[in-house]
């Protein structure tokens, strides 16, 4: 378990790019909820911490838009809805205010 950052460094809304261990891991607090991916879009190495949140009536569901080409991958399973390439989420953990992953 690796210390990725305290709570209050990310209000809702917001998001930061943390790195970890030499991964590039964009952390994103919406609506209440965390989620950490490898910063690197499966297609083209895009940046997803500059990508677009998009919230839909799936479910409740929310999805990362990538700047560079626009591939659309769900915030917590990192599914990309048949795109030849899933974009990598890791499992948080809270621990009072502080949030760790496992690479
Ligand atoms: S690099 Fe992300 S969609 Fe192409």
């Amino acid at each position: 378990m690796i210390f990725l950052a305290k709570v209050a460094e990310v209000p809702d809304g917001e998001r930061k790019l943390v790195q970890v261990n030499g991964v590039s891991v964009a952390l994103f607090h919406h609506e209440g909820r965390f989620y950490a991916l490898n910063n690197a879009c499966p297609h083209r190495q895009g940046p997803l911490i500059r990508g677009t949140l998009e919230q839909t009536a799936e479910g409740g569901r929310c999805f990362i838009r990538c700047p560079m080409h626009g591939w659309r991958f769900d915030l917590a399973t990192g599914d990309s809805h048949g795109r030849p390439g899933n974009a990598t989420v890791y499992p948080l953990i809270r621990q009072d205010d502080e949030l760790y992953i496992t690479l």
